[in-house]
């Protein structure tokens, strides 16, 4: 077991959902410390195999402790879910039984303040889950153009005081760059007036939006799911969970496409487009339970999407 603990959200139901069976190769895009992968592996059996991805190597180095159990049925992939179709390439996977997306960070990522996401432990400006990328969010705070900031405070985070809060950076980072997290936290303290700041932390937007620039979050999901649509076997399952409703937006929408006989313009009389749905969608939005809430209230956020290769 490593130091470090994430507690599996959904677990019962993403597991359930995922419909697993001996000898299946499923593909757990969002490895984290391999909470929902030991499920899986217990459940595929010895002949099963797991392509077993993160772009995180620390979580992936410890999901590795945590799974030494099953180390032959599985396949590491230090990467990003975005280059799915390579990663199935390179290990010569032609199509998978069953595929899992947990997205976001894990709850490691928010307890170790030197990965810089963490609002409550000052750390370095960072907030890169792959460390080989090279723009980090201190590069985004103290380099970006008034309204590239203003739009992704805005639109990824959409945070109401998104123009205050840039207009500040700009005026500060004239005098001073910005190095770690609790400078950029106490400047959105000084600026959201205190009778907003409602039940959550008033910077949650913000870093939310400087995490997924940093990582191109809402990039990579489109097409990563749109590769995990079509490198599913018939019959297979496709599990979906966000955290937020960008992320949510984006899986619906894109589930939404592939349960579709018919994609010509809607007032064309005729259909001539030849589409074929290729998904139909198993069961309604899942959340968590009051009770998961209480135990776990980082699981609050989570919405699941299930859905059933059918070509
Ligand atoms: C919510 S955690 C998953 C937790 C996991 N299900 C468990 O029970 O331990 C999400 C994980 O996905 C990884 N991740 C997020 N986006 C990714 C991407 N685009 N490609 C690969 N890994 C990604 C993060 O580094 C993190 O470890």
């Amino acid at each position: 077991m490593s130091q470090f603990s994430h507690t599996p959200v959904l677990f019962q139901e993403s597991i359930e959902s995922l419909k697993l069976a001996k000898g299946s190769v499923i593909v757990d895009c969002t490895l984290g410390l391999g909470g929902h992968s030991k499920e899986i592996l217990k459940q595929i059996g010895k002949t099963g195999k797991l392509i077993a991805i993160d772009q995180d190597e620390d979580n992936l180095q410890n999901a590795r402790k945590n799974l030494s159990e099953w180390e032959e049925q599985i396949v590491y992939a230090h990467d990003n879910f975005g280059n799915l179709r390579q990663i199935f390439k390179k290990h010569k996977i032609e199509k998978a039984d069953g595929i899992f997306f947990d997205l976001g960070i894990s709850s490691v990522h928010l307890d170790q303040a030197e990965k810089g996401f963490s609002i409550r432990h000052s750390g370095p400006l960072d907030m890169r889950m792959d460390r080989r990328s090279s723009l980090t969010a201190a590069d985004v705070v103290n380099t970006y153009a008034e309204d590239a900031l203003n739009r992704i405070f805005w639109e990824y985070g959409e945070e109401k005081f998104a123009r205050k809060i840039t207009n500040k950076i700009i005026e500060h980072r004239k005098v001073k760059k910005f190095e770690r997290t609790d400078e950029l936290v106490d400047l959105i303290e000084s600026v959201k007036p205190k009778v907003r700041w409602g039940g959550g932390h008033p910077a949650v937007l913000v870093f939310q939006a400087l995490r997924i620039e940093v990582n191109r979050e809402l990039e990579v999901l489109k097409k990563g799911l749109e590769d995990a649509i079509n490198l599913l076997a018939k019959g297979g399952r496709i599990v979906v969970i966000s955290y937020h409703s960008l992320e949510d937006r984006i899986v619906k929408k894109l589930f939404k496409k592939y349960f579709s006989n018919c994609h010509c313009p809607s007032d064309q009389p005729i259909c001539n487009c030849g589409w074929k749905a290729q998904l139909k969608k198993i069961g309604k939005l899942i959340t968590p339970s009051q009770s998961e809430i209480k135990d776990n209230p980082r699981s609050r956020s989570a919405k699941m999407r299930v859905s059933e290769k059918i070509i």
